[in-house]
Order: structure tokens, then sequence, then C-alpha cells
């Protein structure tokens, strides 16, 4: 087992930990029926992030990245992003998400991690 390895390897559950995050608190505002954007969704997002961009980095160790995948999980979450934020803005105003930005958000969650695993 190599450092660099082990640390990449942290850095990939990291990733993980932000989708779980992401995800979980989308499927909470499912089943509590109020269907809204909450902060814990943004961290979700940052977290997923951040830990995708340095996975995307070139390590040394990581074989071939496929960067057509990579960049369009990396549009896919841009897009996330801004939903979260349109959503956002909507619940402030409104006191409710649209639910077409509201069920987005989790649809193009659940299709990063699909692209992720079958691409
Ligand atoms: C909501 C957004 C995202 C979700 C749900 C997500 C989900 C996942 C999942 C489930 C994996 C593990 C499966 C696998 O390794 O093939 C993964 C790996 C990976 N993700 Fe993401 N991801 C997201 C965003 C991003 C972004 C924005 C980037 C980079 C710009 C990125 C880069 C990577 C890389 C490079 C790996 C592979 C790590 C490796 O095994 O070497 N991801 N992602």
């Amino acid at each position: 087992m190599n450092g660099m390895e082990t640390l990449r390897d942290i850095v990939l559950i990291v990733h993980l930990v932000g989708f779980a995050v992401l995800f979980g608190a989308w499927v909470v505002e499912v089943f509590n029926g109020k269907r809204g954007i909450t902060r814990v969704m943004h961290w979700g997002l940052a977290i997923a992030a951040v830990a995708g961009l340095a996975l995307a980095a070139p390590w040394g160790i990581e074989g071939d990245l496929n960067y057509a995948k990579i960049g369009t999980k990396l549009v896919i979450l841009i897009v996330i992003g801004a939903l979260l934020g349109i959503g956002a803005g909507r619940q402030r105003k409104t006191g409710s998400v649209p639910p077409a930005v509201f069920w987005s958000i989790g649809i193009l969650t659940l299709a990063n991690a699909s692209i992720a695993v079958i691409w």
C-alpha cells in the first residue's frame, strides 16, 4: 500500500460522502413533504465538487482518466448548483420551490452517480 494511493482513496471516500450528503438531504425533503432546498444540500454539493476536482487531477497513479466522463459530470454538477441557487431564491421569495427544480436536483444527482459507475 502506497501513501499516494491511500490519500487518493480517502479523497474518493470524501467524494462519496459529498454525494451521500447531497442526495440524502434531498431524499429527506421528498419524504417530509416539504420539497425544499436545504443548506445541507449546498454542503454536499460543495464537498462532492472539491473532492471530484481533486480526483480529476493527474496523481500519476490513477491509470487513464476518462475526461469526457469527468467533463460531463462537471457540467451536470454546475447545473445542479444553479438549480440549488434558483430553488433557494424562489423558496426565499415565495416559500416554495418549483417542482421541476426540486425533482431535477435529485434526478441529476442520481444521473451523475450513474455516469460515474456505468460510463
Ligand atoms: C453530484 C455530483 C457527483 C456525483 C453524484 C458523483 C458520484 C461519483 C461516484 C458514485 C463515484 C464512484 C464510482 C467510480 O469511482 O466510478 C465517483 C467517482 C469519481 N468522480 Fe464523481 N460525482 C460527482 C461529481 C464529480 C465532479 C464534478 C468531478 C470532477 C470534476 C468528479 C470526478 C470523479 C472522479 C475522477 C471519480 C473517479 C475516482 C477513481 O476511481 O479514480 N465527480 N463520483
